[in-house]
């Protein structure tokens, strides 16, 4: 009975997972998948005795981490030969012409940019999952590919072979890399280049959880075993999007060397708008037969072949390397580069990353240097034209040994490719950097830009965020650029700021790794700044999403004298250490597991009320349309684009009464 209820939601789960991450058309609400979801949790928990390890539940991830099990692989992974010429093309296609002496079919697919991956099914049940490795033996990241949804852990139908495997591409969507690297950012971490290296990055991390919260997919275009259903490749991948694979829609069977450029053409451009990267097609002679005949080179198969898109390239000259510290002590090289154009944008910088991509690099000031902007947010630089160096080469760059701003020696944390200014008190940027961040509008909300930081504290007026409040119109007026109006306005911004609650003012401190997100949660669990400081790292990690990094750093944070000390000034002077009785009481679960974007403009509250609204009865603010919106806050002027996805995936729009009344 309770066996079968378990059973049940299940495979009820897994239905609704198929029909939202394969078939991007879900059927319920994040809400009541959510509270399925937990019914089942505690169902299982409760019933150690129905465990099962390919029970929805699963696929949140475990937090036991472990080192990797290599695998070697039954049919060695090989690579595919690269080309970037329709000559080549045109050579492949007459090779495999007069080879196979018969007519043959090309299966044009798209060549996804992620990491590739093995999966092994016995009995219509993922067995395991294997990465590429060095193509003879990989890692075994089982736990890890459980977590992305869209890969089937049981097969539906029953057609499939005893046992297969089938190959693909876990991809990291662009969406998900921005939402990424914008919380990065935020926490002053380095950022994934692109979304490959993110989504090899994510699949080698040792906690699951962490690679569930990364929201991975994986597209599915090989199929390898005894008993496959079909002599074509192309029919086999038709067999195996029935049970339950995401299998490109895209990939086409051509006739002739015209249809195959044609689909190159149509995709070079279109690529442009897919959810995930792509470098280039791949195409695969279809029937299998005719790919035993044609076997394979000891690297890759005679019977494919990848055409790999031209990246923007440009070639231009390196005119300096200049160092840049951040608000966290973080040094980032950057280089400046003779303008140029480069799709469509003039270039004039490039970020280098770290020291060990310029020595990698092996750069020289007044290079002929070649940038790309493939998948990269920040140009970057990918070669030298060895050839145009002259005997006169100039300076060899060097990573710096000390601070350019303080003097300091800089220091490199084991493990860490970033290096550091310790000199968090002394250093200008560091100190300037921190009031900035204090003051922003996400934080603080203090009418002053950086400009106006720089003036005050070159004044000697401000040295740390405390500061600012002992300021005077006095003081003001005796700076450039300011009259009475201009002073009075900041007195009355300070004074505002008094008012900005808790989690913001924590945020603002700048501890290293509390972004906003963390700020909130911290807030929400600890209440008060004082309960903050006595935390022990025990009662840090368990907070939801606080891990031992983040828990470090704050405990780093406040076992500091001067932190605690400018901690406590803030407090006297007037701001919120504490999450206010009002804030308590009015918490409710309201919008629990509702997901809602707020767009266009308001007249009954701010954008940014609202948002605290949504957060404070227990809902999801977005920022962006998508599958897992349940509704639309649209006030006027919302955006065309907004209108049109929402449209298209049937999302609610409310209007600003109606969320109210949501509320009351
Ligand atoms: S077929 C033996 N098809 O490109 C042929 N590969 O250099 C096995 N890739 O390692 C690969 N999209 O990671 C194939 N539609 C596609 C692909 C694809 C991306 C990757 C894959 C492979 C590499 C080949």
């Amino acid at each position: 009975m309770l066996k079968a209820k378990i059973k049940a939601l299940r495979d009820e789960l897994e239905q609704h997972n198929y029909n939202y991450y394969v078939l991007s058309a879900p059927t319920i609400s994040d809400f009541e998948f959510d509270k399925m979801m937990k019914e089942l949790q505690e169902l299982e928990e409760a019933h150690p005795e129905f465990a099962d390890p390919d029970s929805p539940t699963r696929r949140v991830g475990s937090d036991l981490s472990k080192e990797f099990e290599q695998v070697v692989h039954k049919y060695p992974m090989l690579s595919l030969g690269n080309t970037y010429s329709e000559d080549e093309i045109r050579d492949f296609y007459d090779r495999t012409t007069r080879s196979l002496n018969e007519p043959f079919e090309i299966v044009a697919e798209l060549k996804y940019d992620g990491t590739s991956i093995s999966l092994t099914y016995e009995k219509g049940r993922l067995v395991r999952a294997v990465t590429r490795g060095d193509g003879t033996r990989g890692d075994d990241v089982t736990a890890n590919i459980k977590t992305i949804r869209s890969v089937p852990l049981r097969l539906r139908g029953t057609d499939f072979p005893e046992e297969f495997e089938i190959r693909g591409e876990v991809l990291l969507p662009w969406a998900e890399f921005d939402r990424l690297n914008k919380e990065r950012e935020e926490q002053e971490e380095s950022l994934f280049a692109n979304p490959r290296n993110a989504a090899s990055g994510t699949l080698k991390q040792q906690n699951p959880a962490i690679v569930a919260s990364r929201k991975l997919d994986a597209y599915f275009y090989y199929l390898l075993g005894e008993n496959l259903p079909a002599e074509g490749h192309y029919e086999n991948l038709q067999a195996a999007r029935t049970w339950g694979f995401k299998i490109p829609d895209v990939i086409r069977k051509c006739q002739s060397l015209q249809d195959i450029f044609d689909y190159i053409a149509y995709w070079d451009v279109e690529r442009k708008n897919l959810p995930v990267a792509t470098d280039g097609i791949v195409l695969k002679v279809n029937s299998l037969r005719q790919q035993r005949n044609l076997g394979f080179t000891s690297k890759s198969p005679r019977w494919a072949i990848a055409y790999k898109f031209q990246a923007e390239r440009a070639e231009t000259r390196l005119n300096s390397v200049s160092f840049q510290v951040g608000r966290t002590g973080t040094v980032t090289p950057v280089a400046n580069l003779e303008p140029v154009l480069l799709a469509g944008t003039v270039v004039k910088r490039a970020s280098l990353h770290n020291a060990d991509i310029i020595e990698g690099l092996d750069l020289h000031i007044g290079d002929q240097v070649y940038v790309e902007k493939g998948g990269e947010i920040i140009p970057k630089i990918v070669g030298v034209n060895v050839e145009a160096r002259s005997m006169l080469m100039g300076d060899k760059v060097r990573f710096i040994r000390v601070c350019p701003e303080c003097g300091t020696p800089l220091v490199r944390p084991e493990g860490e490719a970033a290096h550091y200014c310790p000199n968090e008190s002394g250093c200008p940027p560091q100190i300037k950097g921190r009031i900035e961040h204090f003051v922003t509008r996400k934080a603080m909300n203090i009418n002053i830009g950086p400009e106006t930081v720089e003036d005050l504290y070159n004044a000697g007026y401000v040295k740390n965020s405390a500061d600012l409040y002992t300021l005077t119109v006095a003081d003001l007026l005796r700076l450039e650029r300011w009259a009475e109006k201009s002073a009075q306005n900041l007195m009355l911004s300070l004074e505002e700021s008094k008012q900005v609650p808790f989690e913001r003012v924590l945020f603002g401190l700048g501890i290293r790794f509390v972004g906003e997100t963390v700020a909130k949660r911290l807030a929400s669990a600890f209440h008060s700044i004082e309960a903050l400081e006595q935390a022990s790292l025990e009662d840090l990690v368990a907070v939801d999403e606080i891990g031992e990094r983040i828990a470090q750093s704050v405990l780093s944070y406040f076992s500091d004298e001067k932190n605690r000390m400018l901690v406590n000034r803030l407090k006297e002077h007037g701001l919120r250490m504490a999450v206010s009785e009002e804030q308590l009481a009015n918490r409710s679960e309201k919008l629990k597991g509702l997901t809602i974007v707020i767009s266009g403009t308001f007249s009954k509250h701010s954008r940014d009320e609202y948002k605290a609204m949504i957060e404070q009865h227990g809902g999801k603010n977005s920022g962006s349309v998508s599958g897992k919106t349940d509704y639309i806050l649209a006030g006027e002027n919302m955006g065309p684009a907004k209108l049109e996805k929402a449209a298209k995936l049937g999302v609610k729009i409310i209007n600003e009464d109606e969320f109210l009344n949501m509320l009351e």
